[in-house]
């Protein structure tokens, strides 16, 4: 077991493309980090260059103590799993876990007996002895993590393991995954561009976007305090709502006004504020914060807006309504399945202002 550090790495490969820019992160011992951003990002050059299948155009990376830049891959301690499982299609299971363990020569007693644990462990004893071809996306899955866990590595590395597989079994997976990490507390960085994945699985999250890490926090700091715009989007589904406003003063307050309806926002945020009145803010509020009306005890017309129900979504625990006013074109809600709304209707929606973000729109930086 190790922990893994990265100082102000850098990849730019042949071609001119600076994939990863200044990437400064530590995972530690034990814990289980996921990297997650749009496809292109740079998340698997990251786990790459980590693994030691890419070079490191500068920077320094540590497993351990050990600076490991220039130690080939096999020396590294290291297992990763791909994507695309890259298993032996003319191996029996059996044979496709134990084929690392045979190169480093150690004794069959041993190999059997690892074999026999993971297969245990990842519930796929029954089928030792059949080849790939006869095996579903989610059984070769767990070979794949199978013959990473016999080596018994110092660090796992996932590249986006569950890609290939249906919704329902990614779910399923994904917390066997979890719990494999539980059992064998063995450091694991884990990428994906899927944002349910990184906040149910990563006790930390690494959030990049063009190369550039911008934020690495637990799930529920990503979701609260989101740093820029661009994070408060990617992590939650559906979408935090973004919706363009002018700050104004009226009547000795501040209010945020979107042409349709005006938001009053508490005093003591007027220090902080004063810089922006007169200018466009984003406001940015998650489908979780907006509230029926009707069903909400603490409505004021400060806090209150009318909107146009565009559709309904019930999806029996909750329902997913999204509206829309003459210049917001989509604003989507999460509301109680015992809400009554109906598409075309104009209704009375109660905005949480103590859970409301604001961002620059210059920086697209969060004010707050
Ligand atoms: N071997 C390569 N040569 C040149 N550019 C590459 C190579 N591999 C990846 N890239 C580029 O580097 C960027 C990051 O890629 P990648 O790390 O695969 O992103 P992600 O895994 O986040 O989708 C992309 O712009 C991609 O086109
Ligand atoms: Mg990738």
């Amino acid at each position: 077991m190790a922990k893994v550090m990265l100082k102000n790495v850098n990849k730019v490969y042949p071609n001119g493309t600076h994939a990863v820019v200044d990437a400064a992160f530590e995972v530690k011992d034990k814990e289980f980090v996921v990297l997650v951003g749009p496809s292109g990002c740079g998340k698997t050059t990251t786990l790459r260059m980590i693994a030691g299948l890419e070079d490191i155009s500068s920077g320094e990376l540590y497993i351990g103590d050990r600076m490991v830049n220039d130690i080939p891959p096999k020396d590294r301690d290291i297992a990763m799993v791909f994507q695309n499982y890259a298993l032996y299609p003319h191996m029996t299971v059996y044979d496709n876990i134990a084929f690392g363990l045979k190169l480093r020569k150690l004794p069959l007693n041993v190999i059997k007996e690892r074999v026999e644990e993971a297969a245990n462990m990842l519930d796929i004893t029954k089928l030792l002895y059949n080849k790939p071809k006869e095996l579903s996306g989610g059984q070769k899955q767990r070979v794949a993590v199978g013959r990473a866990v016999v080596r018994k590595p110092q660090v796992f590395l996932f590249d986006e393991p569950l890609s290939n597989l249906d919704a329902k079994l990614r779910v399923q997976t994904r917390a066997q995954l979890s719990k494999l990490h539980t059992r064998l507390q063995t450091t694991m960085i884990y990428v994906t561009h899927d944002q349910v994945e990184a906040m149910t699985m990563g006790e930390r999250i690494v959030v990049m976007k063009d190369a550039l890490i911008q934020q690495i926090d637990t799930p529920l700091n990503l979701y609260q305090k989101p740093i820029n715009k661009f994070v408060a989007g990617f992590m939650g589904s559906p979408s935090m709502n973004f919706i363009e406003t002018q700050l104004k003063e009226e009547g000795g307050a501040y209010w945020l006004d979107e042409g349709q309806f005006k938001l009053k926002l508490p005093d003591d945020l007027k220090d902080m504020l004063k810089g922006y009145l007169g200018k466009s803010l984003t406001m940015g509020i998650r489908p979780d914060d907006i509230y029926d009306k009707l069903l909400y005890k603490e409505s004021a017309p400060e806090n209150t807006v009318k909107l146009t129900v565009e559709v309904v979504e019930p999806l029996g625990s909750e329902l997913l309504v999204y509206f829309s006013t003459a210049k917001t074109p989509s604003i989507v809600a999460r509301l109680e399945p015992r809400s009554e709304v109906r598409v075309n209707q104009d209704i009375e929606m109660v905005l949480d202002i103590s859970k409301i973000h604001l961002f620059d729109n210059e920086t697209e930086k969060t004010i707050f």
